[in-house]
């Protein structure tokens, strides 16, 4: 599974000419998904585009609110994102936790409803630098995932992304990846008593140069890529390397 996370970027415009290179180029997989999450201004544009025109890339949201029903303004929930054609939905985003200061129990009704509409949550864990120079990641992470609770692991993709990865240039080291996506994937299975596989993605400065060494890995389940991603050229043959 190879995510593009377009954060605040983009336009009709730039959404239309990146499909179409993406669509033409791309050697799509279909064990390997392509997901496309751009700003939520403009999903249900693109929700329309795929349906109609290419059928190959899937539509994620970066995110949702935590209610079903509720007078807030501005609000997004999760069945309208399923109404516009989203399958996928990014909760937990760091960006997201720090400026909305968001508590485990938001995130936790975030994944419920959006199980419970039939929206595949990629929920985002990962430490700050502060944090890893502690020697806390492994704590923080175990802390993060208490937003899980045993009935909802299954049903979630997660995605390990080091905060101080993100927007960076700085990915993680392959055998620090390794590491943690194993220790992430031990605490899953601790947590469910469901045989399904939980695919663990991995996410911070993705670029062209790096793709490949890190979706390697046997513990690597797919990539979440925020700035390599606008561009077209770039994203399309991350996905084909990878
Ligand atoms: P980045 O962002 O690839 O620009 O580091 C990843 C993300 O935030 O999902």
């Amino acid at each position: 599974m190879i995510v593009a996370n377009w954060k605040m970027n983009g336009s009709k415009k730039l959404i239309i000419e990146w499909l179409d290179l993406v669509s033409k180029n791309i050697e799509i997989n279909q064990t390997k998904k392509c997901i496309f999450c751009p700003p939520n201004s403009y999903l249900d544009f693109t929700g329309t585009l795929l349906k109609e025109s290419y059928k190959d890339i899937r539509l994620g949201a970066q995110q949702c609110d935590s209610e079903l029903s509720s007078p807030l303004t501005g609000g997004t929930n999760s069945q309208m994102l399923v109404d516009i054609g989203c399958e996928f939905v990014i909760i937990g985003h760091s960006e997201q936790r720090i400026r909305l200061k968001e508590s485990n129990q938001i995130l936790a009704d975030k994944l419920k409803n959006s199980i419970r509409m039939n929206l595949k949550p990629i929920f985002c864990i990962g430490e700050s630098l502060q944090q890893k120079k502690n020697n806390q990641t492994k704590d923080i992470l175990i802390e993060q995932l208490d937003a899980l609770s045993g009935n909802l692991v299954s049903e979630c993709i997660l995605a390990y992304e080091p905060v101080w990865a993100i927007g960076t240039g700085e990915n993680a080291e392959i055998s620090y990846i390794e590491e943690i996506h194993a220790f992430i994937k031990e605490q899953l299975v601790n947590k469910t008593s469901s045989k399904n596989y939980i695919s663990v993605l991995y996410g911070g400065s993705v670029n062209l140069h790096n793709c490949k060494e890190i979706y390697s890995s046997d513990n690597v389940d797919g990539l979440l890529i925020g700035g390599a991603s606008l561009v077209a050229d770039t994203f399309t043959k991350i996905y084909n390397m990878s």
